[in-house]
């Protein structure tokens, strides 16, 4: 097998982050700062938002309320350069094989750079390549969008149905979901991801099959949820249509793995190419984009990749403590690694943003969620947390109790808009008002000598003010990050996604983990595939646990 000379390097030669002193200093330093109070440090420096905040033409970063001081921020500079972030930032931009596990290279950057300079991986200019199919995509996605792309029977195509799932569902289905103002429902589209037969039976009723395109998103085109939905679409067209030649004018796949589009039936000249450099949950800026570029036209998708690309370049070149994705990233660190963090909430106050935490689980889960090093070696740190959340306001009333006074301590992300994209009324200054008042509360939390004036002010009786008080005592010091958007477009949402795919790669070289692999999704999918047959054949193998022989029995009996 090859392996390139990065990986070779690569190979036995890891000392773990944990013994370096740039690692020894920020823990020493934890430890000290875990007795201080946010609001401690905000009462001492007035000046503390303006030191602690980021301001950039998409939005504005605040990471003013984590439990940091300068010198906090500073060892975290030296840890990410102990970690030689910039090194291997520049590796993946330039087409290194950092995909160590799978000896591929990392390019989704690539998708977005809309500049002309050639890139060659094993000998061919993938500039080009992008190129070609950002121009296949844009003859398509006109022919749809302007009614000249017509179905088996002449008619135009008013419904897309995308069918993929993870990384060829969640991004396109985040994407289309937070730009809908942005549309003009030429062409309505909607997503199938799941294999529960009621999504795909639901989505399809009310449709036409003479109107129906179908796109399969899958990169394998192996996966066996999207291959089931994939069939089910393709017996729903045939039954209408009686004749196979429909298939061409209905389905068009985005896959890497031409050859078995190709026998499912498309037609080769309908498949967009996907390439082994992009990982699935870092593809929306590829032809998996084609459901957004479809609903919102050509020139919207190409402004969302223009988004990303210029945080893109403020990523390769702003100074490490003036760098967001790199502060994020090592505040993620600090938080985890260093203050015992386990879990993360992503927080939009913007409703369109209502996928946005389900986005993030996949990108950081599925990328850091992993616990041996570059070598295979156990990793004896915390490193990512899991990643949680939901919008705003309806966690107001849901789960925030948790976040205020729970054991454990959360970190949330904030992100919200200046202005709304749907502006009624002043719903809008309600929203913010709560946006706002949420990161102060946790933050600054309230003493029981604060809650006790307070309910002695309301005239309680000493006595209930014994009882009530513990219970109303908010400890605060509980990290925040502010991003506060300009208002949500192509663009800025190019950035923010950009944000955190970068920040998620920071991530991945300081603690020392390959972010470009899912190993850890395979075992489950292979026992289902064993356990699929059993159940079709209607016996039972015998090397299953007992729990899960039980459970497969009862479900047999009916
Ligand atoms: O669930 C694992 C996974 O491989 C994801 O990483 C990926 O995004 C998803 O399945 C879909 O894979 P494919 O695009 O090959 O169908």
């Amino acid at each position: 097998m090859y392996y390139g000379s990065q990986l070779v390097s690569m190979k036995n030669k890891t000392d773990s982050i944990k013994h370096s002193s740039a690692w020894h200093n920020v823990a020493a330093h934890a430890s000290k700062m875990k007795d201080i109070h946010m609001s401690d440090l905000f009462d001492r420096d007035p000046s503390r938002f303006d030191n602690f905040s980021i301001k950039l033409k998409p939005f504005l970063l605040d990471y003013s309320k984590n439990l940091i001081t300068h010198e906090t921020m500073s060892l975290l500079a030296t840890l990410a350069k102990a970690s030689k972030i910039e090194q291997w930032r520049n590796k993946m931009f330039a087409g290194e094989r950092i995909n160590s596990t799978e000896n591929r290279a990392v390019l989704h950057t690539a998708l977005r750079n809309r500049s002309s300079k050639p890139l060659h991986i094993d000998g061919i200019n993938i500039t080009e390549e992008i190129q070609n199919s950002l121009n296949k995509m844009k003859l398509f996605s006109d022919r749809i969008r302007q009614g000249l792309w017509k179905g088996y029977s002449g008619k135009r195509i008013t419904d897309v149905v995308n069918i993929g799932v993870g990384g060829s569902n969640l991004g396109p289905q985040m994407v289309t979901e937070a730009l809908k103002q942005y549309s003009d429902n030429s062409v309505n589209v909607h997503y199938v991801s799941n294999v529960d037969g009621t999504q795909i039976a639901n989505i399809l009723r009310p449709l036409n099959p003479e109107n129906v395109l179908f796109i399969i998103s899958s990169k394998t085109f192996t996966t066996t949820e999207t291959m089931t939905n994939a069939n089910t679409a393709m017996k729903w067209l045939t039954a209408s249509s009686f004749d196979q030649s429909a298939i061409a004018k209905h389905f068009v796949a985005v896959s890497a793995n031409k050859e078995n589009a190709i026998s499912f039936g498309i037609d080769k000249d309908n498949i967009f190419d996907m390439w082994d450099w992009v990982g699935g949950r870092f593809s929306l800026w590829s032809a998996i984009g084609l459901p957004i570029a479809i609903d919102l036209g050509f020139e919207r998708f190409i402004e969302l990749l223009e988004g990303a690309h210029e945080l893109d370049q403020h990523f390769c070149n702003a100074p490490i403590q003036e760098n967001a994705p790199i502060i994020l990233a090592l505040l993620s660190i600090w938080n985890c690694t260093f203050l015992g963090a386990q879990s993360q909430a992503i927080l939009p106050y913007d409703q369109s943003l209502h996928m946005l935490s389900a986005y993030m689980q996949q990108a950081e889960m599925e990328s850091n969620g992993k616990s041996v090093n570059w070598d295979g070696v156990d990793i004896d740190y915390n490193t990512v947390p899991s990643i949680w959340g939901g919008l705003g306001i309806d966690g107001q009333h849901a789960f925030y109790q948790y976040l205020h006074q729970s054991s454990n301590v959360v970190p949330a992300d904030f992100i919200g808009s200046k202005k709304s994209i749907t502006p009624v009324q002043d719903h809008h200054e309600t929203l913010m008002a709560n946006f706002f008042a949420q990161t102060q509360a946790l933050m600054q939390g309230v003493n029981e000598q604060q809650v006790r004036e307070d309910l002695k002010a309301k005239g309680r009786t000493e006595e209930y003010i014994d009882k009530i008080a513990p219970h109303k005592v908010h400890k605060g010091n509980r990290p925040t990050n502010t991003i506060l958007m300009q208002q949500i477009s192509p663009r800025t949402l190019g950035s923010l996604i950009a944000l955190y795919e970068n920040k998620i790669f920071v991530q991945g070289i300081i603690l020392q983990i390959c972010s470009f692999d899912q190993w850890g999704v395979e075992l489950g999918k292979g026992l289902a595939n064993k356990i699929q047959k059993e159940l079709k054949m209607g016996t039972l193998n015998d090397s299953h646990d007992s729990s899960t022989k039980g459970l497969i029995s009862c479900y047999m009996e009916q």
